[in-house]
């Protein structure tokens, strides 16, 4: 399949089934906004919950927090995001498109070959106004990242939790960024999620750390999100191409049907910031060791995770094209199929009774509503057995739930496996188990 074509099929398929719808469509749409759709929304849902899982629940030095949006602008003139948070744009002095420097080929206009302007820079920040005027003694800035809210509260963390270094703060929430250039579907776009944790640590031992989140995040890949490794590269950024207080910087990219591209990123940004916000806000951010009583500005690592960026790349990794047999005898068809990982999946089981006779309904929707107590639950009774099987299989659902006349009689059920497809009869008092065992590793 040429590249170009899965992303289109991705787009298709998004939109068809209800992943990703483009936003505001009814009046047109807004270029490079994105809904996300019922099922799109479970997906990310279990994207994010699998990454808190795995980031901060399951380990002992790590704790949560959901800062504010917009902050106080000195947050940003701290941070640097004021001076800094630009881009170098040109723009054509024939039709005044403004484009970024760094990604043109040529030095003409890629829409009018007219001749470009010499660069200018151009703030990414997402201004507001406080309250009902609009003039500059009340301007904001909507976040364009959320490692701000965290580091600002570091010591207010520090004095209700008790913690001593090592710890994290993490928290996952909505960031803004006027970007340029904006496109390739969800890959880039002005409103995102971030899930990141900013990792206060004690500067002799940044390497060693910096190993060991390396480590899980090939763990993350690997084992929860179960990608292929290899459409992974792991981009060390080398000197002087780095932002000027990391000392090391790695970009985790993926290999996308547009190109080899960034996915997330972990940097150990030294006492940047710390120093920054002790400087700017006049407080004492430093830390004091109980054990040794040595007394020093925290460092930080920073892992980094683009969330709508995990939600391409799983669509993107779990699509499938299978041929299998079709009605006809000797003859194939294509199935299209999700294969998402089973805890990620939207729907985790559908109940498909074989007809819409009652008697069948009678047993299938109680049967669905007592599964629907631990798992996400579909109900389907329209269309033929066949139709249901390849649209879940579309939307990836891990096992679809037959109940037809046999059920009546012998209290067992259909399972269907998305993977094999094979099927097996387990009874309906066992399905409850069955099912949690399958979902359980
Ligand atoms: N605090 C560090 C930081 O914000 P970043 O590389 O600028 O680092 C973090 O952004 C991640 O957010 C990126 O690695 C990417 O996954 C995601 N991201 C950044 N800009 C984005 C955009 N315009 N649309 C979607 N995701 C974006």
């Amino acid at each position: 399949m040429a590249n170009t074509d899965l992303m289109e099929k991705i787009i298709s398929l998004c939109k068809r089934r209800g992943f990703v719808f483009p936003g505001s469509e009814i009046y047109g749409g807004l270029a490079n906004s994105w809904d996300y759709a019922p099922l799109g929304h479970l997906l990310k849902q279990n994207i994010k919950k699998a990454w808190w899982k795995f980031f901060v629940q399951e380990r002992g030095d790590m704790v949560p927090m959901d800062t504010a949006i917009i902050m106080n602008p000195k947050v940003w003139e701290a941070s640097g995001h004021l001076q800094n948070f630009s881009d170098q744009l040109v723009e054509c002095k024939k039709c005044h498109q403004r484009f970024r420097e760094d990604l043109l080929e040529e030095k003409k206009c890629p829409e009018c070959d007219g001749g470009l302007t010499e660069p200018k820079s151009f703030n990414l920040m997402f201004k507001t106004f406080l309250g009902t005027t609009d003039d500059n003694s009340t301007t904001a800035y909507l976040r364009p990242e959320t490692a701000g809210g965290m580091f600002v509260n570091f010591k207010n963390v520090l004095n209700v939790t008790r913690r001593r270094l090592p710890f994290g703060i993490a928290q996952i929430g909505k960031c803004f960024r006027n970007e340029i250039t904006p496109g390739n579907f969800i890959f880039r776009t002005r409103e995102f999620e971030i899930g990141e944790f900013e990792y206060f640590i004690n500067p002799k031992d940044w390497e060693q750390v910096f190993e060991m989140w390396l480590g899980e995040i090939k763990r993350w890949w690997k084992d929860i999100m179960q990608i292929n490794m290899e459409n992974l590269v792991w981009h060390e950024i080398p000197d002087g191409e780095r932002a000027h207080y990391s000392k090391r910087t790695v970009d985790i990219e993926y290999k996308y049907p547009f190109g080899v591209k960034e996915l997330h990123g972990i940097a150990y940004r030294t006492d940047f910031d710390m120093k920054r916000h002790q400087e700017v806000s006049g407080q004492d951010l430093t830390y004091v060791d109980p054990e040794t009583g040595e007394k020093y500005l925290p460092h930080v690592v920073e892992p980094t995770f683009g969330i709508d960026r995990m939600l391409l790349v799983s669509l993107l990794e779990a699509y499938n094209e299978e041929d299998v047999p079709a009605g006809k005898e000797g003859e194939t068809e294509i199935r299209v199929v999700m294969k998402f990982p089973k805890n990620l999946a939207p729907i985790q089981v559908a109940v498909l009774p074989l007809s819409k006779k009652e008697e069948l309904s009678k047993v299938a929707k109680p049967l669905a509503d007592e599964l629907r107590k631990n798992f996400s639950v579909e109900y389907d009774e329209t269309q033929s057995i066949g139709k249901r099987y390849r649209r879940q299989d579309e939307i990836g659902t891990p096992y679809c739930v037959t109940v037809d006349f046999d059920s009546l009689e012998d209290k067992k059920v259909t399972v269907r496996d998305r993977d094999t497809m094979k099927q097996e009869r387990i009874a309906i008092d066992d399905l409850n188990d069955y099912l949690k065992n399958k979902f359980s590793v």
